[in-house]
């Protein structure tokens, strides 16, 4: 990418142009920290006025795993990076935009379109982290039909963790306990899972003490002074101090940074993040989910973008895990650097309505250090997440105890 200590205007000829292909809270806050460097950016999802849209400079409304449809799009708007902000997207096309480009046309997919590929598909990073890298993670297996997971039950045995090999947000994923669980299980992957389902994961349960979010920036240079490593395309890792998070029915409820950690699970926890993150490859943040007991560290798995439990960065870090991601994909110098123990509380909807509106903000603002975003999300669900309260304190016990508080003050109701 020629634009390394170089950014245009937005909307003339000079525009360093950045399309996000996803326009949730994450990418609303990526387009932010893009907007304020002075991007041009264009927003895409699969349905109108997405978070991120309401900050773009304009939109499109496409099915994201419309290959077509997205290269029409990127051939159209000549985007100079392509920036996938979720999981459900036709990355076999990004994987032929990036080697063959578009119309002559060559934009950089990030972190690459192979890293969106192989993320996207459970099998394809566990196979990558265990197999060819050798870190350590559950055991597990794959199975296409409910014979072939109790087959992989039988090896795998109990308690285990049957999830889609396509989802998200814990959809489809089910904690089994005996042999009584596995149809219910099975049945559910298949209602739930994104595209049809079919295959899923067996894992075997860890029986972890905590787990934790590593975010990992993989960008240009030590540091802004450091013009030749930028120059020479020297891509170097950065650590960000670990987040600690709570997850219920595989969802992220609330999260905190720093998590306190033994030096040796630290250090074994960089290792692994630094190899995964290595083999995907590009630059951009990764979100490198690992489960810890005592000095013992399992890859879980890996986002090669913003992380939702990283939301609390807004609070915590002199720049986000947006903003990292902004400068790093633009080719400019990160600082990982935590500013203030911090935490993050989820808000969710609570209600299943368009256009619903939030009382108690006054009240949740009271709360000591807190701030709130409210993502302006056009409909809501009942377990759909709206919004998020994050607070500092000098601990994050306290943090957490005020980011919960300021959540619980924010009320979802009816906007009619
Ligand atoms: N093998 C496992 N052992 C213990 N807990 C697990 C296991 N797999 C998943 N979990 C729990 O479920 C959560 C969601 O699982 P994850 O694989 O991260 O799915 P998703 O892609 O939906 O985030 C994890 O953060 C963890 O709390
Ligand atoms: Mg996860």
């Amino acid at each position: 990418m020629g634009i390394v200590n170089r950014i245009g205007t937005p909307l003339s000829p000079s525009a360093t142009r950045v399309m996000l292909l996803g326009c949730g809270e994450l990418g609303k806050e990526v387009i932010i920290a893009l907007q304020r460097l002075g991007c041009e950016v264009i927003g895409v999802d699969r349905y109108a006025d997405a978070p991120g849209m309401q900050v773009a400079h304009r939109s499109h409304v496409v099915a994201m795993t419309d290959g077509a449809a997205l290269r029409a799009l990127i051939e159209k708007e000549k985007p100079h990076l392509v920036v996938p902000e979720i999981e459900a997207i036709a990355t076999a096309a990004l994987v032929e935009m990036e080697r063959d480009g578009v119309a002559g046309h060559f934009p950089e997919f990030i972190p690459t379109a192979r890293a969106a590929q192989l993320t996207m598909n459970r099998e394809g990073i566990r196979r990558l982290a265990a197999e060819e890298l050798g870190l350590p993670t559950s055991p597990y297996k794959f199975a296409d039909s409910l014979t072939e997971l109790q087959a992989a039950i039988d090896t795998i045995g109990f308690p285990c963790v049957v999830k889609p090999v396509m989802s998200s947000s814990g959809k489809g994923q089910s904690l089994l306990k005996t042999p009584a669980d596995v149809q219910k299980a099975w049945d559910y992957s298949q209602a739930a899972g994104r595209v049809g389902a079919g295959r899923v994961i067996v894992e075997g349960f860890i029986d972890f003490d905590y787990e934790i979010t590593l975010l990992t920036v993989r960008a240009l240079g030590a540091s802004g002074a450091d013009s030749t490593a930028r120059a020479s395309g020297a891509v170097e890792t950065f650590f960000c101090e670990p987040i600690g998070h709570v997850q219920v029915n595989g969802d992220y409820v609330e999260s905190w940074q720093p998590m306190a950690m033994t030096p040796a699970a630290l250090q074994k926890s960089r290792d692994i993040a630094r190899a995964i993150t290595g083999k995907l490859g590009g630059r951009g943040i990764f979100g490198v989910e690992l489960f810890i007991k005592g000095d013992a560290v399992w890859f879980s798995e890996v986002s090669p973008r913003p992380h939702d439990t990283g939301l609390v960065t807004l609070a915590t870090q002199r720049l986000s895990e947006f903003e990292l991601h902004a400068r790093a994909i633009l080719g400019l110098p990160v600082d990982a650097s935590l500013r203030r123990p911090g935490a993050s509380a989820v808000i969710y909807g609570g209600l299943e309505e368009t256009g619903i509106a939030f009382e108690g903000v006054a009240d949740a603002l009271q709360v000591p250090e807190s701030d709130l975003r409210l993502f302006g999300k056009p409909e809501s669900f009942v377990k759909r997440r709206m919004g998020v309260a994050v607070a500092n304190a000098d601990t994050t016990d306290e943090a957490r105890q005020r980011a919960k508080l300021a959540a619980s003050r924010v009320k979802p109701v009816t906007g009619k």
